[in-house]
């Protein structure tokens, strides 16, 4: 009798995971640099160029959607939430766009990045926006009510009147947010946004350097900034230079890995600092692009080596993240 009804749970509770779909959401403990990413559905992770905001305890993680199969005249943006960076879960494609500027085929839309406003309580979605030869250079604007979307297109402009193509997200530890882009004719440009998130407030500074993929971590009362070379989707030794306050003046740029391994193969995307309740880490976001099969570009995620205007980028190696404590090993 107790057997039986024994086989009865069992079989119920098998009939719910493969309903549900939860067989395939095997918890993961470790983060593996380079691999593939499942999600919660078993499916490798479209995020690719993204970037994060932390809203109450949940990480959401908006980025590039390059799965096979999409609308060609479409671009996507995914959107992912964790609770411990480490196993995340599909919340859909916050953003389906046709061509929203006449842009014409091949029209690009990449590196999301979403700020939320405490002022208006929307979140904003920014992206490069641009055409096939990478010209138009601008900025787009989405807006959503809830993190997890949809994302209504606003309208797109140059920063500052300025060439924008790729683009960064930081947020100070006071809830600032600021934008870094990349301006071809003048360099690294640094601003902040608007309470509502909707414009740009001021210029804290330009870095007169040509670097994209910009990334920037407020460390133990340093700002840290990394950039990468303008070698398109294949990688360069990516730099780091350092600041007392964003305005500058800010340090000469130094490696972050050994020259010669071309950052191991990743570029920068973000930096992202985890502050618990024994430490902080900060870890170094990358995207490992495969241009020709882009729906299998991986993720470079690896704790960095800082402190004291040093940072270094070691050896990826899998890691667990501990959100709580704010330590990774
Ligand atoms: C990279 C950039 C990517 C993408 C790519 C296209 O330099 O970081 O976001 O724009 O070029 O070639």
């Amino acid at each position: 009798m107790i057997k039986k009804i024994l086989l009865k749970r069992i079989t119920m509770a098998v009939m719910t995971l493969l309903i549900t779909g939860q067989v395939y959401a095997q918890h993961q403990k470790i983060i593996n640099p380079g691999e593939v990413w499942p999600d919660n559905r078993g499916e490798h992770i479209q995020a690719h160029g993204g970037g994060i905001i932390k809203i109450k305890n949940t990480y959401y993680w908006y980025g590039e959607e390059r799965r096979r199969g999409l609308d060609s005249n479409k671009r996507y943006v995914s959107c992912y939430a964790s609770k411990d960076l480490t196993n995340w879960t599909f919340k859909g494609d916050v953003v389906q766009m046709t061509d929203p500027e006449n842009l014409g085929q091949r029209w690009v839309l990449e590196r999301p990045k979403v700020f939320y406003s405490k002022k208006s309580r929307q979140y904003v979605m920014y992206f490069h926006l641009d055409n096939a030869t990478y010209k138009f250079a601008r900025v787009g604007i989405a807006v959503s009510d809830r993190p997890d979307g949809d994302f209504k297109y606003l309208k797109s402009f140059r920063p500052l009147e300025h060439e924008s193509r790729d683009i960064g997200q930081f947020i100070d530890d006071d809830g600032t947010p600021y934008l870094v882009f990349e301006d071809r004719p003048l360099g690294f440009h640094i601003v902040r946004l608007s309470d509502d998130c909707l414009s740009i407030d001021r210029e804290m500074c330009l870095i007169a350097e040509h670097m994209e993929g910009g990334a920037i971590v407020h460390y133990n009362g340093l700002y840290y900034a990394i950039g990468s070379a303008l070698t398109g989707w294949k990688p360069n030794p990516n730099r780091y230079a350092t600041a007392k306050t964003l305005e500058g003046p800010w340090s000469e740029f130094k490696d972050i890995a050994p020259k010669e391994k071309n950052t191991y193969g990743s570029q920068s995307t973000l930096l992202l600092k985890v502050s618990g309740k024994k430490d902080t880490t900060v870890l170094f976001l990358g995207d490992i692009w495969k241009p020709k099969e882009q729906w299998d570009s991986r993720y470079l995620w690896m704790p960095v080596q800082i402190g004291d205007g040093k940072l270094w980028l070691p050896e990826p190696t899998p890691f667990k993240i501990d959100v709580k404590n704010g330590t990774a090993n």
